[in-house]
């Protein structure tokens, strides 16, 4: 099969190539700052919106939220959504108001900015290495009586103590117990040495462990998955039994993501998911096939969405857009064009998309609209100022991306 059938076959299996594609003789083009100021832009058609827009489907978003509670509720474990991923206010309290126990951040002023925000219960899960990290996460521990830190080393640990005691008060911190090799301690006696120590000083309250595996969440075919995942974390579940049989706090046992949720019940101890991308959905996960043995990962409706505008007609074939990799982020996997499973999209160029092909259902016209998958959710969303919600492709809602660029 060539790469442009099985491209096709694949793009046909998500339901994308079906996808009612309506594109209008002409465009208002409302701006950004024109979509948040005026209040007649709620109930205008996602085809007026200047482009490149990032749209979320508001059904599709609502649905993976809901689903995705009651499915690991289904299972005895609680939800802790990863906020790296949307990086919302408004998107993190829909979640909340689902049931999750919390919500995760990466960076500390992802954490500052929604809690900000009013978004409290924050977990980091990344460690705060430097002095003045580690002073603003414990700004955020006065400020929120629910903020928990992650730690990985013993150092970092009577850092954080040290801290916790100058700001007069008592942090609360999980120990990150490496799955792989990315970041965390190794699961082994350094690991337990460490909780006891977290233990032992004076400012710092353990509550639990982390274990992300990373490496598992986005490989193909549920089988593989389900093993892998599982032979990983065996370390890790033995570092959580001696944590309990000594008695110390194993209150979390927290991690996995939207490839491994339907899998984490099976690890003894573990509490709860920190799922990202199920809200959105992306071309990497749409291709990690689901637990029937199909292709496509259908668990959760693709929501996420990039509307962009044909600036090139011109040459047989080819189409330009002005979506690039400033709109896109990434290159690979190729980014889909909903409606159009016999176009490539090139987002190589950084303010330009380039599309080949050799059938299109339509003759694109300069100025017209189409819609994008991304290749992958999380930093796609970081390029935008704000979210635009639609629901049946008119605009409901605007969110602002609260932590946008927030990567320190
Ligand atoms: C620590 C951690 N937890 C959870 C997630 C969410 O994963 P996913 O988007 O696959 O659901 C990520 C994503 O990279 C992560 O780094």
């Amino acid at each position: 099969m060539t790469d442009s059938a099985s491209r096709r076959t694949f793009i046909a299996a998500t339901g994308m190539a079906a996808a009612h594609v309506w594109v209008p003789g002409t465009a208002r083009g409302y701006s950004a700052a024109e979509m948040r100021a005026m209040e007649e832009t709620i109930g205008v058609s996602k085809w007026e919106l200047d482009t490149p827009a990032l749209c979320v489907d508001l059904d599709a978003l609502e649905s993976n939220i809901t689903t995705m509670q009651a499915r690991l509720a289904a299972k005895g474990l609680g939800a802790r959504p990863h906020a790296k991923t949307h990086k919302s206010a408004d998107i993190a309290r829909k979640q909340l108001a689902a049931g999750a126990l919390g919500i995760c951040t990466s960076k500390v002023s992802e954490a500052e900015a929604l809690l900000a925000a009013g978004i409290d219960r924050i977990c980091m899960t990344t460690t705060n290495p430097s002095p003045s990290k580690i002073r603003r996460a414990m700004a955020l521990r006065a400020k929120s009586a629910h903020f928990i830190q992650a730690v990985d080393e013993e150092k970092n640990a009577r850092d954080l103590s040290d801290a916790a005691k100058a700001a007069g008060l008592t942090a609360d911190v999980v120990i990150d117990v490496a799955v792989g090799t990315r970041s965390g301690i190794p699961a082994g006696a350094g690991a337990i040495a460490l909780a006891e120590l977290v233990s032992r000083l004076p400012n710092l309250r353990l509550r639990g462990m982390l274990s992300y595996d990373g490496g598992a969440q986005h490989l193909t075919g549920f089988a593989t998955r389900r093993t892998t995942a599982l032979a990983n974390l065996e370390a890790n579940v033995r570092v959580y039994e001696t944590l309990k049989a000594k008695g110390l706090s194993t209150e979390i046992f927290s991690g996995g993501g939207t490839g491994t949720y339907n899998i984490q019940h099976e690890v003894p101890g573990f509490t709860d998911v920190q799922v990202g991308s199920y809200l959105f959905m992306d071309m990497q996960y749409l291709a990690i096939g689901n637990a029937a043995g199909g292709p496509v990962y259908d668990d959760f409706a693709r929501s996420l969405t990039v509307l962009a505008t044909v600036l090139n007609n011109r040459f047989p074939g080819r189409l330009t857009t002005d979506a690039g990799a400033k709109a896109l982020t990434l290159n690979v996997p190729r980014a889909g064009v909903v409606g159009e499973p016999g176009m490539d999209y090139n987002a190589g160029s950084d303010e330009f998309g380039v599309i080949t092909f050799s059938e299109a259902r339509k003759a694109y016209a300069i100025g017209d609209k189409l819609e994008l998958v991304a290749p992958h959710c999380d930093p796609v969303v970081n390029l935008y100022d704000q979210i635009y919600g639609i629901r049946k492709d008119r605009v409901e809602v605007v969110w602002p991306v609260t932590a946008r660029g927030k990567s320190q």
